[in-house]
């Protein structure tokens, strides 16, 4: 029998910029303070890309250029790059395509994908089933926000959230029962109302009155974002589970999508977990979006053994969310 052709991650990269943007830096810009923050996100700090001209296809390149060096690879082999982004460098051309450039990956091609938070997991689940056909061996998902770019400093209910970074993973094939097992993926439009860019589309193009109503800015209605995602990330993440019977103990690892600590604890509970058995970097990166998961895998990369069972869950913006499950393979 022809053993099942599955998607492995081979290789992980990230990037976070140098600057910081503290929890006391915000004190002095809005009125809010760290204990607030703390007890109510789990982030002390984030991090900022500050340098003009530097946009999510530089910090993503960083991200990849790392992988490039980790595996000793040619960009010329790499057959695709999915990138996936809020905070694309501009509308067009996709930012996948100006990263190609940038890693000299000049034999792939290459697209953005947008599902706000959960995006990094859509764009792995979409990697994946790439490798699964046969037709390409070297994908790269790279997950990546300036979400800086978007965020009024002044509204202090979305600047004290959300940070800027980038993570990528390299998928090749494997023949070994390791790497990509399966994936929930949902989405539901009429939540987008909650968290959204109002302006900027085709529905409300750029003009005076769209930036001078700070429209331009990502808008969020906290609450109800916030309850959608305890429900969707236990519900899908639980879900995954009895799908394939596994249980708590089966579980090396959750890796969560960081936009709240508070939901993050919910899901894990719901999947017997106990919080050593979770990836937390929320305190020092804060939601970076669709970096968010990758740059998990980046921090815990040496932890990790051969086997490990992992669950990505997330939940974002459109609404979007999903679980995925995946075998470390190396
Ligand atoms: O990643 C994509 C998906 N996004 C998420 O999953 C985020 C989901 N939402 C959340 O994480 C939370 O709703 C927030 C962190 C955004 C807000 O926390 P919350 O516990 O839901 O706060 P709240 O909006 O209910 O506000 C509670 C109080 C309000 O004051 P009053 O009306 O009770 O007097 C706010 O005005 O806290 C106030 N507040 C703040 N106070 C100090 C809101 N923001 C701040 C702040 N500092 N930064």
């Amino acid at each position: 029998m022809t053993p099942t052709l599955r998607a492995a991650i081979t290789a992980v990269g990230g990037y976070v910029p140098e600057t910081k943007l503290t929890n006391f830096d915000l004190e002095k810009m809005v009125d809010t303070n760290d204990e607030w923050i703390k007890s109510r996100t789990g982030i002390s700090e984030r991090r900022i890309l500050r340098e003009p001209g530097k946009a999510s296809s530089d910090m993503a390149t960083e991200a990849i250029l790392e992988i490039i060096r980790k595996k000793n690879l040619d960009p010329l082999e790499i057959d695709c790059i999915i990138c996936a982004t809020v905070t694309p460098d501009m509308p067009f051309p996709s930012t996948a395509n100006l990263i190609g450039d940038k890693v000299g990956a000049k034999n792939a091609f290459g697209f953005d994908l947008g599902a706000a938070c959960s995006g990094f997991l859509f764009a792995l689940t979409t990697g994946a089933s790439f490798i699964e056909t046969g037709r390409y061996k070297k994908v790269i998902v790279v997950g990546v926000d300036k979400m800086s770019s978007i965020i009024d400093y002044t509204d202090r209910t979305t600047c004290i959230i959300f940070g800027d970074g980038a993570g990528a993973v390299l998928l090749e094939p494997s023949t070994d029962g390791l790497g990509f097992q399966d994936s929930i993926l949902r989405s539901d439009g009429s939540g987008a109302k909650y968290l959204y860019l109002k302006a900027g589309g085709s529905l409300k193009p750029a003009s005076i009155e769209t930036v001078m109503a700070k429209e331009h800015f990502a808008f969020q209605d906290g609450q109800p974002v916030f309850k959608f995602a305890v429900k969707g990330m236990a519900d899908v993440s639980a879900e995954l589970m009895e799908k394939h019977k596994l249980t708590g103990d089966d579980i090396a690892w959750l890796v969560p999508h960081q936009a709240n600590l508070r939901i993050i604890d919910a899901t894990a509970n719901r999947m017997g977990l106990t919080m050593e058995k979770v990836m937390i970097n929320i305190q020092k990166y804060g939601n970076t979006t669709a970096a968010t998961i990758p740059l998990c895998l980046w921090d815990w990369e040496k932890q990790l053994n051969k086997g490990d069972n992992l669950i990505l869950a997330a939940f974002g913006g459109g609404f979007t969310w999903g679980a995925s499950w995946i075998k470390w393979a190396y």
